[in-house]
């Protein structure tokens, strides 16, 4: 038996095409009405259709398309009408923008365009309907506020500008067969690399908030399991390791760098891969920032992480660079294991937002994802890809002489059939390789 509802859908749910989004779902239900944005940032709409379907469909508006954060739908039965031709987007009437709605749409506008009482309501209207707000999928932020943080830069002469390192290609199979490991520690320079490890992940579970479910209760309205870490606790966990773990490979590059010259002596490619390794995690925390915008407090945090951690790395790699290599082996791993857990999670089904997520253009850029290849998840394998290879670069750069050893993967060996370190993933060894196996014994 047909009847109709009349909905309303509260959260963040306007500029993130949810209308669109509707209106796609009640085709496939064969639901017919429409659904309009209102003046206090809701969507609302009336549904008509078999009870079952509109079931569904409410089910749906729950949901909502990725970008959307829904936090409740308020539905209401009312009488049927006749006359729907199917189910409408309706779009925003000049009159019907309030204040707010019109300020977020002119601050998105170019530049040069005046948020002054002089631009007229029609020709906000127009470029609502034509501009697509640049935003990210989850932020903190006032809508008002949010603003690109690294739009194109303003270079008219220039077509585009390549990343300094390219990204070696790595197949789906070879970050499939990334797994958890671990390097036993085996002396005192281990141990003391392996506690501090563990006092900074405390901290980092602390400021991200970071606990992972235990129970499989389901949710009432998805049907999938509940857990306590969110599509955005997720996201706002990876910046901040992203962030943190950009530092050591920088500082160590620099002080090798100021080493190399201060002593007029060679420094047999370490600093290249240094520095590469903090320009990937650069590039893993851009990719994220796409996703999230984290707010004030969380940007207060990486400020003072960075602040610490910078000061301490620097000391500390003055002091015992193979403790400080080692150390970020360690942190590696767990790294490896974050990614490793979100991904678990997300194939549980408990993160349905990251399903119908696709990895932002700056990622499929650098990574090169293949079509068909460049969903969340495909995006999550190449960021622990990665990590899994810092891990193998540290714990094998911690088991060199410091002062001596040539960089064993920007080398060529005489034996290149042998498996030996290289750039990419073919040959993994995730607790490092032994000096002996790399540079050999006289
Ligand atoms: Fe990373
Ligand atoms: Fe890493």
């Amino acid at each position: 038996m047909s009847k109709r509802i009349s909905y309303k859908v509260e959260g963040d749910v306007q500029g993130v095409n949810y209308r669109s989004w509707a209106a796609g779902e009640a085709k496939k239900l064969n639901v017919t009405g429409y659904a309009k944005n209102a003046n206090d940032g809701t969507v609302v709409g009336e549904a008509q259709g078999d009870a079952s379907a509109l079931d569904k469909f409410v089910q749906h508006l729950n949901m909502g398309p990725p970008a959307a954060s829904v936090n409740k739908v308020d539905q209401k039965e009312i009488e049927t009408k006749s006359g729907d031709s199917g189910f409408e987007r309706r779009g925003i009437r000049a009159t019907a923008l309030s204040k707010q709605s019109a300020t977020h749409i002119l601050r998105s506008l170019n530049s040069t365009i005046s948020a002054s009482s002089a631009a007229r309501p029609t020709f906000i209207c127009l470029q609502a309907q034509c501009t697509a707000p640049r935003r990210r999928q989850f932020s903190s932020s006032r809508p008002a506020l949010i603003k690109d943080f690294f739009p194109p830069p303003d270079a008219p002469n220039i077509r585009i500008t390549e990343p300094a390192w390219a990204h070696p290609v790595y197949t789906y199979e070879q970050m499939e067969a990334v797994k958890v490991e671990h390097r036993n520690a085996s002396n005192w320079s281990d141990y003391a690399a392996i506690s501090a490890m563990r006092v900074l992940r405390w901290g980092l579970d602390l400021v991200t908030g970071y606990r992972h479910d235990k129970g499989h209760a389901l949710d009432s309205i998805t049907g999938r399991p509940k857990t306590l870490m969110t599509e955005r606790k997720w996201l706002i966990r990876f910046v901040f390791l992203e962030s943190v773990a950009g530092v050591p490979g920088m500082v160590a590059g620099m002080l090798r760098h100021l080493h190399s010259m201060r002593r007029m002596k060679r420094d047999n490619g370490w600093i290249e891969s240094l520095l590469e390794e903090s320009y990937n995690e650069r590039m893993h925390l851009l990719t994220f920032l796409k996703l999230v915008e984290p707010g004030w407090f969380m940007r207060l945090m990486v400020l003072g992480a960075q602040g610490v951690f910078f000061n301490a790395m620097f000391v500390s790699y003055l002091i015992s660079p193979r403790t400080c290599h080692r150390f970020v082996g360690y942190l590696e791993e767990e790294a490896v294991l974050t990614y490793t857990r979100a991904i678990n999670d997300l194939d549980a089904g408990k993160l349905p937002k990251f399903e119908q997520m696709q990895a932002p253009d700056i990622a499929v850029k650098y990574w090169n994802m293949p079509e068909g290849h460049r969903t969340m998840r495909d995006l999550l394998l190449y960021v622990r890809a990665d990590e899994s290879k810092h891990r193998e670069v540290n714990h094998t750069l911690g088991n060199l002489d410091q002062k001596n050893d040539p960089n064993p993967y920007v080398s060529t060996y005489k034996d290149e059939g042998k498996p030996h370190p290289v750039k990419d993933i073919k040959y993994q060894r995730p607790t490092g390789w032994e000096r002996e196996e790399v540079i050999g014994t006289k």
